[in-house]
């Protein structure tokens, strides 16, 4: 049973209080396993055909109210700040989003740490500043059902003025889900209180409506800061995009060099990320892999770090382990649950293998589009690659970046714990090029409406 079918199960529609008629169903609905799907970035060269498109592919949004049900494939549409003010939304408006959101990622370089080979110096022309106004994501069960959801965006894309299509990609993983390193991902999502879906024994609590949807009460007790009016802003939510090229030669080249035979390989290779390849967390199989753990949505993520305060069995350095600290004890003290994001990843390229040598990473097309929703998505990111993703402070690490998607201008190293002395990998590199990426607004249906009659005209 893969997560989607989980949560269907588990999903209670009398138990939901959130307005699931109103929010894009792409902010509640994981990915099918397996997935394929579309990424397509637009730009607006006229406000008036770019409403139109807008109004135009309102229809093909699926509410969350339908989160559950049988949907073949289903689209979601996020606009960036340029794309608004693209699109004629007025000034007054504009300017009460938060100003992180206004200056876009690019304008975020330096709070994102995103230097050196990560500048957008660097990013593709898809992402230049004032590029993506509109992007669109399709999930899909199948390659069948993708090229029908495509086919009806494209025809209304088509049948539209004014708008210039500036990037696709298609990407999708198999059956197990597996990102380009070959690691199962996705499994450790928020459970959203309110959803109609309760956190299963062992599992993290819920977290407030209004981390991840606006105008819902956040974790503070009270709704976050909505955009303006309402009726743009009401169900709505922000989306992280950055897309990454991923260097699994070089991270394949990495744990042949630090460790002697296939087996420890995989031990580092788990230890950096907190999970076997199957997903299996260490915490709950502290020896070797478990696929049938790792599958099992109902027990991959029923686990905290209560029994493992020294990192003795999951590194605190892993990616997991950083990004998700749980009840462990942290050096600087932080309101976890102010920080959990809805991830939407999506991997391209060919499957992994262990064959892979970092002689084959320039020429290769394999990726992850990092997607993330959280009502304060501008302000988390900026917060994770500052502080648990490019430094250690907080696990008492001093410089040390994360193994899988810290920048490493210069060769970093990976600490794990042992006893009686902690043993230090060196020679960690960037696994994870950014390649571009935009802060998006994700509006509600009624919203996308608003957008598209240009509701403020009266
Ligand atoms: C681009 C390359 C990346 C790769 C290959 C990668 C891989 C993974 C894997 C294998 C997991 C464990 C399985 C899971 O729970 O889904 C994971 C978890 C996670 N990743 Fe990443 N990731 C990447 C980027 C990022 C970035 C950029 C962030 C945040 C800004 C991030 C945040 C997280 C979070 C929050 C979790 C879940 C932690 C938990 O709740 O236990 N990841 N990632």
């Amino acid at each position: 049973m893969g997560i989607l079918s989980d949560l269907a199960a588990r999903f209670r529609r009398d138990r939901a209080t959130l307005a699931l008629d109103d929010i894009q169903a792409l902010i509640l609905r994981s990915r099918p396993e397996p997935y394929v799907g579309l990424h397509a970035m637009l730009h607006v060269d006229e406000a008036a055909g770019g409403r139109d498109l807008v109004r135009r592919l309102a229809p093909h949004i699926p509410a969350a109210a339908d989160w559950t049900g049988e949907l073949e494939a289903w689209t979601g549409v996020a606009i960036s700040h340029t794309g608004l003010a693209a699109l004629g939304v007025p000034e007054a408006s504009l300017a009460s989003f938060p100003v992180a959101f206004r200056q876009g990622m690019a304008g975020r370089a330096e709070q994102l740490r995103d230097v050196g080979e990560n500048a957008p110096a660097h990013w593709e022309d898809a992402f230049r500043p004032g590029t993506c106004h509109i992007a669109l994501t399709i999930y899909a069960r199948d390659d069948a059902a993708l090229d029908a959801a495509i086919g009806r965006a494209m025809g209304e894309f088509d049948r539209s003025h004014g708008v210039t299509l500036v990037g696709t990609h298609r990407f999708g993983a198999d059956v197990d889900a597996k990102n380009p390193f070959g690691f199962r991902d996705s499994i450790s999502q928020p459970t959203v209180a309110g959803s109609g879906v309760e956190p299963q024994p062992g599992q993290e609590r819920a977290i407030a409506a209004g981390e991840f949807i606006l105008g819902e009460n956040s974790e503070t007790g009270a709704p976050l800061a909505m955009p303006e009016p309402a009726a743009l802003g009401r169900n709505g939510s922000f989306v992280v995009l950055r897309k990454y090229q991923s260097r699994v030669g070089a991270f394949n080249d990495f744990v042949r060099a630090h460790a002697p035979e296939p087996a420890a390989q995989e031990r580092l290779a788990a230890q950096m990320v907190g999970r076997w390849r199957s997903g299996a967390p260490l915490p709950l199989a502290p020896e070797h892999d478990d696929p049938a753990l790792g599958g099992d949505p109902r027990r991959n993520n029923a686990f905290d770090f209560a029994g493992d305060p020294r990192g003795l069995v999951c590194p605190h350095a892993s990616h997991m382990r950083r990004l998700n600290p749980r009840d462990g004890q942290l050096t600087i003290l932080t309101d976890v649950n102010i920080h959990r994001i809805i991830r939407r990843s999506s991997t391209f390229g060919p499957k992994w293998s262990a064959d892979v040598t970092a002689d084959d990473d320039a020429a290769a097309d394999r990726g992850i589009y990092f997607i993330f929703i959280s009502a304060r998505a501008y302000d988390t990111i900026e917060f994770l690659q500052q502080e648990w993703i490019n430094r250690g402070n907080f696990i008492d690490l001093g410089e040390e970046r994360d193994p899988v998607v810290g920048l490493h201008e210069a060769p970093g190293t990976f600490t794990i714990p042992a006893s009686p002395v902690r043993r230090r990998v060196d020679g960690v590199t960037t696994f994870n090029r950014l390649r571009g990426g935009e802060y998006m607004f994700m509006p509600s249906l009624s919203a996308l409406r608003w957008i598209g009659d240009a509701g403020w005209q009266g």
